[in-house]
């Protein structure tokens, strides 16, 4: 397959899709007072931690959990004042992980910028990343908020458990799939299952409506990480380095999927070229090429589908609605977006 064709499946050029500027349309003014919380609540005196305050800012993400929070609650009844502290706190805590994951990971780009670790060094990523984590669970705090103080940290623990999971996975390089689903469930889709729960808990949803919702956050936190891992392997401009993965050596679903459709010899080959640490940029195209060829990008693609699929089929057990339209596209989103 050429290089064009498969870049074509990973950022799916055929299959139109809404932009996230348009998904928000219907939630704007109350993403606007999202904003304005989140930006009130990293208000601090001490000088780094303003200088490093003021960069992040200008890195904004893509806000897809706040996003989230708001169109829980609003399929669930509506968007309260409980929903802005759900979505302040999931963002605080959000940014803090993604900081810590960059030390981890030892990732020199994010969100298009330099990350917080190549500008300031470890140390005060990592002490800064604390701080994020504290303020998020504070947010909770400050409101009485202890409903969603316990959703938030239970995903905040599963999170750390499955990058740690991820890390001893990656250094005994004995990655299977269960496993993998086991790791993207804990350190991603815990966190985007709180968004939908902590979005129902604040539009007052009862038990079976918060059990539904939750699924879908794990469907969706399933399809999104694999649409991260799908991207790592594209080489197109997704504000993160690409191949980083292959560099750091973290095996993901595509590597795993061209393993499986590999010869014994070649297995041993891959892993043992993908368990070498300072791989140059021709052995990272070697590897990549690998799971072209072998169909590991297809078959992730297949995967990530099929979790948006039982998303999407949870999402219409809600009556029809234009909100349920805009979740819908919000998950088609998530699977092919392009950063
Ligand atoms: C990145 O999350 C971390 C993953 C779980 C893959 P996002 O892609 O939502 O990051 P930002 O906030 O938009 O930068
Ligand atoms: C997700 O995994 C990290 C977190 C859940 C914090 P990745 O390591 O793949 O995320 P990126 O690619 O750095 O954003
Ligand atoms: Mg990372
Ligand atoms: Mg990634």
């Amino acid at each position: 397959m050429t290089n064009a064709a498969t870049e074509d499946i990973i950022t799916n050029k055929t299959a139109p899709i809404r932009s996230l500027d348009d998904i928000q349309k219907p939630i704007a003014s109350e993403l606007e007072t999202f904003k304005v919380h989140f930006r009130k609540y990293l208000d601090t005196d001490v000088f780094l931690l303003n200088q490093i305050i003021r960069y992040l800012m200008r890195m904004k993400g893509k806000q897809m959990r706040p996003i989230l929070v708001l169109l829980s609650a609003k399929i669930c009844g509506g968007i309260s004042d409980r929903s802005y502290v759900a979505a302040t706190m999931i963002e605080l805590l959000h940014t803090a992980t993604l900081i810590h994951d960059d030390v981890v990971d030892e990732a020199d780009q994010r969100r298009g910028f330099l990350s917080v670790n190549k500008v300031w060094k470890n140390k005060a990523s990592v002490l800064f990343g604390d701080f994020l984590l504290a303020k998020g669970l504070l947010v909770a705090v400050d409101s009485d908020e202890f409903e969603l103080l316990k959703v938030l940290s239970t995903a905040v623990k599963r999170m750390s458990e499955g990058e740690l999971r991820q890390l001893k996975a990656s250094k005994l390089q004995n990655m299977t799939e269960d496993k993998y689903y086991q790791i993207i469930t804990e350190k991603t889709a815990s966190l985007l299952v709180a968004c939908c729960e902590c979005g129902a808990i604040s539009a007052s949803a009862d038990e079976s409506v918060r059990e539904r919702i939750r699924g879908i956050g794990h469907h969706i936190g399933i399809a999104f990480q694999i649409r991260d891992d799908l991207l790592d392997y594209s080489q197109r401009k997704t504000g993160k380095t690409s191949g980083n993965d292959i560099l750091e050596r973290k095996i993901t679903l595509p590597f795993i999927a061209a393993l499986a459709n590999a010869s014994l010899i070649e297995q041993r080959k891959m892993r043992w070229m993908y368990r070498k640490k300072g791989k140059n940029s021709q052995q990272v195209g070697y590897i990549r090429n690998f799971v072209f060829e072998k169909g590991g990008i297809e078959y992730a693609t297949r995967k990530m589908e099929e979790h948006a699929g039982k998303a999407l089929i949870l999402l219409n057990e809600f009556p029809e609605s234009e909100i349920r339209d805009v979740f819908s596209e919000f998950i088609r989103f998530v699977i092919y977006r392009k950063k």
